[in-house]
């Protein structure tokens, strides 16, 4: 079993809590963030609840991915038995803005990372791709083989690495690579201690919900009421981050088996969730009522949105555990306990009460 494993991204909000089962699953981490996206309260935050024993097998750097220079010092001072790559800028409005900024960090960050690697003998990968790759599917639910597209630069950005990736393995067939297509992440850890922080104003539906809920913003806005869904609002496959932490495992696992070339798999339920069912779970799991504002579509938008889970189910023997309710109730505990995310005043005592 791979023991050292280095982790991009990992002050993130997947990243975080896939960091925290690594280190109960006895592996050493080491994590590489600029924290353009996180803070470093994350990281101390994951080693309090990984506890005395394992909290040791964690480090952390506060690198750019696009230092070559910091990244081979982290290569050199550590052999790595694979690398988690989470490390990314994920904002798709303003991947449309500023193009050059994402291909930048998304692309420029992977090839140097995937180069280091190359120069230190170290050709096993797990990366976070993301069900974007499928564009505005035809049908559903999306399986592995679809057809894949882009509909901003952020997805592109994710469609080049795959294809990177793809092209990487092909050079070389010593590598093992393990894409993995997110769907839609949310919830938190059980805890309450670790969940997800975003800057500034949310583009997704559940941090959106939740600053509604804690009174940090008047109303959600609900994109689209006509499609042709059960109650007209967008369908969705809302996965729960544990659930994800956990499909990392099972890739990392996946890597050690020889059959295993560059290969991609859907991280969702299964099971499509509209926006107006993802509502009615948080208000029952919070006791919250959520204004609704009822917007057009937002531009992009897909209709229906879910994945087949088959081939992970087969192949890495993992599936989503938790339901809508399971998430809400999650989403909630984290929002309430740090309306303010990271920044939120010390509760810490009470928070460990908890764990
Ligand atoms: P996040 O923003 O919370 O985590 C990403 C982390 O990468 C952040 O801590 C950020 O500071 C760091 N980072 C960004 N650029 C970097 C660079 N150049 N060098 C070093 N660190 C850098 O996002 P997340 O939700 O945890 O997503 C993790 C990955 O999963 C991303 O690649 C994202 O595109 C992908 N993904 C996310 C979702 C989602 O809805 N959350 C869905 C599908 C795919
Ligand atoms: N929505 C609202 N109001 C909001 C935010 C979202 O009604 O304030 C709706 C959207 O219109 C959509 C649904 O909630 O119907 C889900 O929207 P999200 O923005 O939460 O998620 P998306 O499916 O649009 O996209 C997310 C990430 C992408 C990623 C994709 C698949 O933002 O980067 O999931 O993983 F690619």
């Amino acid at each position: 079993m791979a023991r050292n494993i280095l982790v991009t991204g990992g002050a993130g909000y997947i990243g975080s809590h896939t960091v925290l089962q690594l280190l109960l699953g006895g592996y050493r981490v080491v994590v590489i963030d600029n924290l353009d996206n996180s803070c470093d309260i994350a990281i101390k935050r994951v080693q309090e609840l990984a506890g005395p024993e394992y909290a040791s097998n964690l480090s952390f750097h506060k690198i750019d991915l696009r230092d070559k220079t910091a990244l081979g010092k982290i290569f050199a001072s550590t052999k790595f038995d694979a690398v988690i790559h989470f490390a990314g800028l994920k904002a798709v409005g303003e991947s449309v803005a500023k193009p050059l900024l994402y291909h930048d960090n998304n692309l420029i960050g992977t090839i140097n990372l995937l180069e280091i690697m190359v120069a230190n003998e170290c050709k096993k990968l797990v990366f976070s791709s993301s069900a974007t790759v499928y564009g505005w599917p035809k049908e559903v639910p999306c399986t592995e083989e679809f057809p894949l597209s882009a509909a901003n630069p952020y997805g592109r950005t994710k469609l080049f690495i795959e294809e990177i990736c793809r092209d990487v393995y092909l050079s070389d067939s010593e590598w093992k690579i393990i894409l993995l297509r997110y769907f839609n992440p949310v919830g938190a850890h059980p805890s309450g201690y670790i969940g997800e922080d975003p800057h500034g104003t949310p583009n997704n539906l559940m941090p959106f919900i939740q600053q509604v809920a804690v009174g940090r913003r008047s109303a959600l806005t609900v994109f689209g009421s006509d499609y042709a869904t059960s109650d007209g609002t967008g369908v969705r496959d809302f996965v729960h981050v544990m659930d994800l932490a956990d499909g990392h495992i099972a890739a990392l696992c996946k890597l050690s088996d020889p059959s295993v070339g560059c290969e991609v798999y859907n991280l969702g339920t299964g099971k499509g969730t509209t926006v107006l069912e993802m509502v009615a779970a948080f208000e029952k799991a919070s006791g919250k009522k959520i204004p609704l504002v009822m917007a057009g579509r937002r531009p992009g938008d897909a209709e229906v949105v879910y994945a087949s889970t088959a081939k992970a189910e087969r192949e890495l023997k993992w599936k989503a555990k938790y339901g809508i309710d399971e998430m809400s109730r999650d989403q909630w505990n984290w929002a309430s306990k740090n309306p303010y995310g990271y920044g939120s005043p010390k509760s810490g005592a009470s928070l460990i009460a908890h764990i």
